[in-house]
């Protein structure tokens, strides 16, 4: 008898763990790229805790940009490139200098850890998703993801 309980027990334990992982989406642009846990909603609202403090005021809430800085929910990222991996080296580097342009946002490197700087990437994509879903925005990946990629 105790055993049949302690095989149901770690069966629920089984079926509750795979259902909780089906349910927690992670984002990635290739193969090759970093995952973000955009299913995680803890992680999404830290992200969104930083991004209000340190980024908002340039970059407008949500993300969808102001006139002193670019959109980041609108899936079209012009300095590095799109991946989850370039967003995460422009943020930690700031912006690129690629001839007359770039250059104007400076690093985060010294003042979020890289775990911080994840759950903001993730905060990025979860609202970006969000805003397609909804229709606020048109998919920019219906065509070809590649082509949202500048200057490379
Ligand atoms: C003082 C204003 C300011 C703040 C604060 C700021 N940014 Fe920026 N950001 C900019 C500007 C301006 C650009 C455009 C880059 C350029 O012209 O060099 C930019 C560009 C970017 C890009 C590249 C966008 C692209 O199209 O490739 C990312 C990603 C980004 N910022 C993320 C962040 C994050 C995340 C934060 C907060 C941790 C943040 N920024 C805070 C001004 C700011």
């Amino acid at each position: 008898m105790t055993t049949i309980k302690y095989t149901l027990t770690v069966f629920a334990f089984l079926v509750f763990s795979v259902a909780g992982n089906s349910q927690a989406q992670t984002h990635q642009m290739n193969p090759g790229d970093m995952v973000v846990p955009v299913g995680d909603s803890e992680v999404v609202a830290q992200g969104g805790e930083i991004f209000s403090e340190k980024c908002s005021a340039c970059h407008g809430g949500q993300a969808v940009g102001t006139g002193r800085a670019p959109c980041l929910s609108c899936g079209k990222f012009m300095f590095r490139g799109n991946t989850n991996s370039e967003i995460f080296e422009t943020i930690y580097s700031g912006t690129p200098r690629t001839g007359s342009r770039g250059g104007k946002m400076g690093a985060f490197s010294s003042v979020l850890n890289d775990n911080e700087i994840i759950s903001v990437v993730t905060y990025l994509r979860a609202t970006e998703q969000a805003r397609i879903a909804s229709g606020e925005i048109s998919d920019p990946y219906a065509g070809n993801q590649d082509a949202m990629v500048f200057p490379e």
